[in-house]
């Protein structure tokens, strides 16, 4: 078996740059300033985010790779699937140990990986078709659009990894996962990574490491809208600020500008006026407890079987397939 390659682009250059228009427009011309995460990830914020998961205060990637390690040939058994579908696979580092385990089963037929970010969805593709010879369909595409897009099947295991469902507000992720459940067969299984919430000082630490590569990952946006939208904002202007919200209980990410300053964005003809210390949202993380994550799933119309944790409880893994708790 040597395995092929195919990509299928559903969400192109236009499209990508139509949704920025909008999600600018909206989120910087009046009010309270935001932008959505998903702008972070052009091909410098990828590579960003790929050296975040390697910083000592970035816990999730490492604990999570360590939860698969120790439980990965159980979750593939459990699953009994032979196609794994990933959703924002970025570099698909961590799901080598979910292929290793089907590998090792004798069960891995195909991988399907969908992510908005080309470049590192084509590398990522590349390198797992090298070393398993199997086929992988790499689908360039949003998650919040596209699921029903992918090609059904059945037995399939979709692995949403990194905690990324937490970069969704409680209204989106009851969206996301209902959608998510609605794209499953029956016999599907998904593979949920969920941070847990913890002491706030570790919390923030993983998002203000003391190397600033957040802070540069933070910034990048700002790389991104001026790319993208002619713009003139200027980066130093702006400082990273990681914050716990311990009501909500989630992170937030913010860029906090240092002067009293206008930006134009000269293909949206829109001037964004910034206060000092006006700050503008890029990102939330919501970090989960347990009980909290099963009873998503369930309003979702999933069912959790199974889930696994590392010894200090700080990140979490569950399988779940569709189905009510009463069943
Ligand atoms: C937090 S990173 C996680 C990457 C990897 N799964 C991991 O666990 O390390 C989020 C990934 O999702 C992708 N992404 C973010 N928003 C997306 C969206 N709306 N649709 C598809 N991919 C998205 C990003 O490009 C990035 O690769």
């Amino acid at each position: 078996m040597s395995g092929e390659i195919s990509l299928e682009v559903l969400v192109t250059p236009a499209d990508r740059r139509a949704a920025l228009e909008r999600d600018v427009r909206v989120g910087l011309g009046a009010g309270d300033k935001v932008l959505p995460p998903v702008w972070f990830y052009d091909e410098t914020g990828s590579r960003l985010f790929d050296e975040i998961t390697r910083l000592p205060e970035y816990y999730p990637t490492r604990t999570e790779a360590g939860i698969l390690r120790a439980h990965a040939a159980d979750m593939v058994a459990a699953s009994g699937a032979d196609v794994l579908v990933e959703l924002g696979s970025g570099t698909s580092e961590k799901t080598r140990l979910l292929l290793d385990a089907m590998t090792a089963a004798g069960s891995l037929r195909q991988v399907v990986l969908l992510d908005i970010s080309e470049e590192v969805l084509v590398e990522g593709a590349a390198a797992l078709r090298e070393r398993y010879g199997v086929d992988v369909h790499a689908v360039v595409g949003d998650f919040r659009l596209h699921l029903e897009a992918l090609a059904k099947g059945e037995r399939r295991l979709w692995a949403f990894l990194g905690s990324t469902i937490g970069n969704f507000r409680p209204d989106e992720r009851r969206r996301l996962l209902g959608e998510l459940a609605g794209a499953m067969a029956d016999d599907d299984h998904l593979l949920l990574g969920t941070d847990l919430v913890k002491e706030p000082e570790r919390l923030v630490a993983a998002y203000d490491d003391e190397r600033g590569v957040t802070a540069a990952f933070n910034r990048n946006v700002l790389a991104v809208l001026n790319r993208e939208l002619g713009g003139d904002l200027v980066p130093e202007r702006f400082v990273h600020r990681a914050v716990w919200d311990p009501v909500a209980e989630w992170i937030e990410m913010r860029l906090r500008s240092t002067a009293c300053q206008v930006a134009r964005l000269d293909r949206l003809g829109l001037e964004v006026a910034f206060e000092e210390g006006e700050e503008i949202l890029t990102e939330t993380s919501a970090k989960f407890r347990p009980a909290g994550v099963v009873a998503e799933l369930a309003t979702a119309g999933l069912r959790e079987e199974v889930a696994w944790s590392d010894p200090d409880g700080d990140f979490r893994l569950g399988l779940s397939r569709r189905g009510s708790h009463a069943a």
